[in-house]
């Protein structure tokens, strides 16, 4: 029998399965006491291997977000399951295959305890929202969170408890694949943004059937992995690692994130994995986390690759020293853990300590009241893909779009009497804007620019793919290969842009060509994108480059020559809603680039919060010793932060107030100088001038979206606070050091007002 015909013998089995006890009496869920004491008195009753069995997650029978597993696992699992050597499934999904599996959990196991399931509830679970670095680029937390509430009820209704997001890695490197996963670059953004998708998710109330708990991930350091290659060595100082990385980390304990996920990557020398600073020290220590922490996948075992561990035992006996709580695919724990402790390598307590923390989010859930609160086929189906998913997904699909560049007003595009030729192969694509991580979702259930932009039937619209982008079909487990050499569709697309007033090209990067182990050396277009564009170019001039794609990209020269360009990401399943909708001015564009986009990838790491350096600036005409490249400016092609409205903006006013040593009040006037109503992102940085630890040269410190009309004003305040002024030093205490600052208020991070402060 081969591994497939296995494991669908599995499944049946599984969903068959009708020889268990009909009710269990579940005396934990009875107890009145505390939480805390249900899970003492659980925790007594359980032996060590059932203990150690709730450290153990195992991946389900169907889907693999990871190396596929060896031959043979899929009985062994069963076997487990049945044993109760079993805490928690991944990759297990919808209500039946749920019900199956926690059946046996519940109903065959000597305990009953149920099973949490756990799920990459990434951007959404079968409805999906923008990939969360194009949410970011919305800075709008309300939508965001709205974003992530209704994907915890859509994925909660088909019988999961617990999604693996927010991830929180902030990183630099757009040849990192997974910078789509994340809110950018910024350690500000990215910890509000953080809490507002924790807050989506987790609700106030856990028990709720609507509620899932989240995972901050993944920790720590794994978005600075070197040259932007995935799972690669992260080696960066204290003053890096305490006020760019921790943050969001620290923002999401705070906001009461239930979980945490290690990850792949060393540290400095040490895996995350089995990593007791991070684990030990500053998550559960300093910070007080009283969650529970997952490995990544099979990052346990990795260890031994990494040359940390000796063997899985030895891996083993790290990661359960240095807090990781639950094994995710290394059958590490499960199967070395009971001996570790027999032979006094890993204590007892430290086994029960990890227990306790994951049966408390399993009580939280409400999982112990009912097992199978999440498991209501007719609710599933009511729920999924529902009117209000949709309409939610598409309002931050809008506010996820950002205008980069709109010269002569070439948009918004008139509604009638125009001729419009549509060209890019991922214009009529309905699977690539659904983006990476999409595990739930149906192919082609995304709507394409096609769709969008036919609704509006005043202008004449005509549709060429000019190329495609890849060669055969695109899968989640599979490298892409990308058509770099046919160009035989392109007479095609010329002809069609000949007879147009105006071109909409959609281009960039398919779906899958971003996300994990997604990385990239080169970021201009891929294939023969950029050639199609210079071809169209040559015949008419009026386009429109509207861009899909996962990570920033060098434009450089779509900057130069394009008149207008749109950054509209991946953006889930209304895409081609949302893009039609911004292209046709229904909705104004807001905006904001959480990632600085390279002038050229030699540039990359590039990012706003740069360092000064001792030699900033050109000291004379034509001198070289200064910080610089001599083929490339030191600047982006488009900062972060910047992002373009149908209408204009002035700034004015900026006016600093002291209210204490350590406290300011700033202010600033902003007045809508165009002609349409617009939103504006307007953006708060600092600068501390000298420090004991060097600072950046600017820090995002408030943000606030407004809506103005036409020439309204408004006055908008801000408050600088003990924690936006100081700064971790190298010991890794928050300092707030006496000297001279700056403020800077603008639409973007290249601000247009500045002012100065002093703190005594
Ligand atoms: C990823 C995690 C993910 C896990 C489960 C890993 O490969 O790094 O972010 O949650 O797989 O799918």
């Amino acid at each position: 029998m081969n591994k497939n015909n296995l494991y669908n013998l599995l499944v049946i089995l599984l969903i068959l399965n009708v020889s268990c006890k009909e009710a269990i009496s579940n005396d934990f869920a009875g107890n009145t006491n505390s939480i805390d004491n249900k899970v003492a008195d659980l925790l007594a009753k359980m032996t060590l291997e059932e203990k150690i069995g709730q450290m153990n997650q195992y991946n389900g029978f169907w889907d693999v977000t990871g190396p596929k597993p060896a031959a043979g696992d899929a009985a062994k699992k069963y076997d487990h399951l049945k044993k109760g050597y079993v805490g928690s499934m991944l990759n297990v999904r919808g209500v039946k295959e749920v019900r199956a599996v926690q059946k046996v959990a519940v109903e065959e196991t000597r305990l009953g305890i149920p099973l949490i399931i756990g799920f990459d509830v990434i951007h959404g679970y079968k409805t999906l929202s923008p990939i969360p670095l194009a949410e970011a680029a919305s800075w709008d937390l309300e939508a965001i969170k709205k974003s992530a509430q209704v994907a915890a009820k859509e994925s909660a209704a088909a019988g999961i408890n617990w999604t693996f997001a927010p991830m929180v890695d902030i990183s630099r490197d757009a040849r990192w694949g997974r910078v789509m996963e994340g809110a950018g670059e910024d350690p500000y953004l990215g910890s509000k943004i953080a809490v507002a998708r924790i807050h989506g998710f987790q609700g106030d109330d856990l028990a709720s059937h609507e509620t899932i708990a989240a995972c901050a991930k993944h920790w720590a350091g794994y978005g600075f992995a070197e040259a932007g290659r995935d799972y690669n060595t992260v080696d960066i100082g204290t003053s890096t690692l305490n006020n760019i990385i921790f943050p969001p980390f620290k923002a999401a304990t705070d906001a009461g994130v239930k979980t945490f996920m290690n990850s792949f990557n060393e540290l400095n020398g040490i895996p995350a994995t089995g990593n007791v600073y991070l684990q030990r020290d500053i998550l559960k220590g300093k910070w007080g986390f009283d969650g529970f922490v997952v490995s990544d996948w099979g990052s346990m075992n990795e260890m031994i690759a990494h040359g940390y561990a000796k063997d899985r035992k030895h891996a083993a006996e790290l990661s359960a020293i240095a807090g990781s709580d639950m094994d995710m695919e290394s059958y590490a724990y499960v199967d070395e853990l009971a001996n570790l402790v027999r032979e006094g390598k890993v204590k007892e307590s430290l086994i029960d300590d990890a227990v306790t923390r994951i049966l408390k989010v399993k009580f939280e859930l409400g999982l112990f009241d009912d097992p199978y609160k999440y498991c209501n086929e007719d609710y599933e189906k009511e729920v999924t893909g529902s009117p209000a998913i949709h309409e939610a997904v598409l309002d931050v699909a809008k506010k996820s779009i950002v205008l980069l560049k709109n010269e002569n007003q070439l948009l918004p595009l008139k509604k009638e009497g125009q001729h419009i030729a549509l060209i890019g192969a991922l214009a009529a694509d309905k699977t690539s804007p659904l983006g990476s991580w999409r595990i739930a979702a149906d192919d082609n259930t995304a709507v394409s620019v096609l769709e969008g932009l036919q609704k509006y039937t005043g202008n004449k619209l005509t549709y060429a793919k000019g190329a495609d982008l890849a060669i055969g079909k695109a899968e989640f487990a599979i490298e892409l290969k990308i058509n770099t050499e046919d160009t035989s569709e392109f007479p095609e697309a010329i002809a069609a842009a000949k007879k147009a007033d105006v071109v909409v090209m959609v281009l960039g990067e398919h779906g899958f060509q971003s996300g994990e182990a997604r990385s990239r050396t080169d970021l201009n277009l891929p294939g023969v994108q950029q050639e199609l564009l210079e071809a169209i170019y040559k015949v008419n001039k009026n386009i429109v480059l509207v861009l899909n794609n996962g990570r920033p990209l060098t434009i450089t020269w779509a900057d130069t020559h394009i008149p207008a360009i749109v950054e509209a990401w991946h953006l889930g399943t209304q895409s081609g809603n949302a893009i039609a909708e911004v292209l046709y001015g229904d909705y104004n564009p807001s905006g904001k680039l959480p990632m600085s986009f390279p002038r050229h990838v030699g540039q990359v790491p590039i990012y706003y919060n740069y360092k000064n350096t001792g030699r900033p600036i050109i000291p004379a005409p034509n001198e070289v010793f200064w910080s610089h490249y001599i083929d490339e400016s030191n600047d982006p092609l488009y900062a972060f932060g910047h992002g373009l409205s149908y209408t204009t903006f002035s700034y004015s006013n900026l006016v600093i107030d002291k209210v204490s040593n350590d406290t300011f009040k700033v202010s600033v006037d902003v007045k809508n100088t165009g002609s349409v109503t617009g939103k504006e992102v307007v953006q708060l940085y600092i600068q501390d001038l000298f420090a004991s630890v060097t600072r950046p040269v600017k820090e995002l410190k408030g943000f606030e979206m407004i809506e103005l009309s036409p020439n309204k004003q408004e006055t908008i305040h801000f408050n600088l606070t003990k924690d936006e002024l100081g700064f971790f030093n190298n010991t890794g205490d928050f300092v707030l050091e006496p000297g001279d600052f700056k403020v800077y208020v603008g639409g973007s991070s290249k601000t247009v007002l500045e002012s100065k402060f002093n703190i005594e």
